[in-house]
């Protein structure tokens, strides 16, 4: 089943992204990544990378976002955006998240979540966690 959200949240969240982007702490990389992510109780949550210096240490955007929200009381989602590139530039390409925020959407949403590319205002595509992440990980015992 497609899991459908307005446009306007879905405005909503592209623009958090976007805004995020320009927190993003990034000096070793340089590569800035920006989350908007919209809750079910319709919070949004946004979200940057956060590097160290300590590599390991880095945070990414959407994990990021999906922590603020989860140590806020919010464990359910309905779409996260996600833009990213070389910080100071438009992104020239679209972003996708990486395995392990794909593992911690996995922990809380469900296979149809959608995730939101954002390339610019204009470009934006939409995927499915199942398809990022097609054979995920899960606990059974759960
Ligand atoms: N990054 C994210 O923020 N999200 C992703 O899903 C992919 C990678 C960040 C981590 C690091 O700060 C930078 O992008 C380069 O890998």
């Amino acid at each position: 089943m497609k899991s459908c959200i307005a446009k306007e949240s879905e405005q909503r969240i592209i623009e958090t992204a976007w805004e995020a982007r320009k927190l993003s702490y990034v000096p070793y990389s340089g590569f800035a990544v920006g989350a908007g992510l919209l809750a079910g109780n319709g919070r949004i949550f946004s979200g940057c990378n956060v590097e160290n210096a300590s590599f390991g240490a880095t945070n990414c955007a959407e994990r990021t976002a999906i922590f603020k929200a989860v140590s806020e009381g919010c464990r359910e989602f309905q779409a996260i955006a996600v833009a990213g590139g070389r910080a100071g530039e438009a992104p020239d390409d679209f972003c996708p998240p990486c395995g392990i925020c794909l593992q911690v959407m996995t922990e809380f949403c469900p296979p149809e979540f959608p995730v939101y590319l954002v390339k610019s205002k204009d470009e934006v595509k939409r995927m499915e966690l199942k398809e990022l992440l097609p054979m995920s990980f899960e606990n059974l015992k759960k």
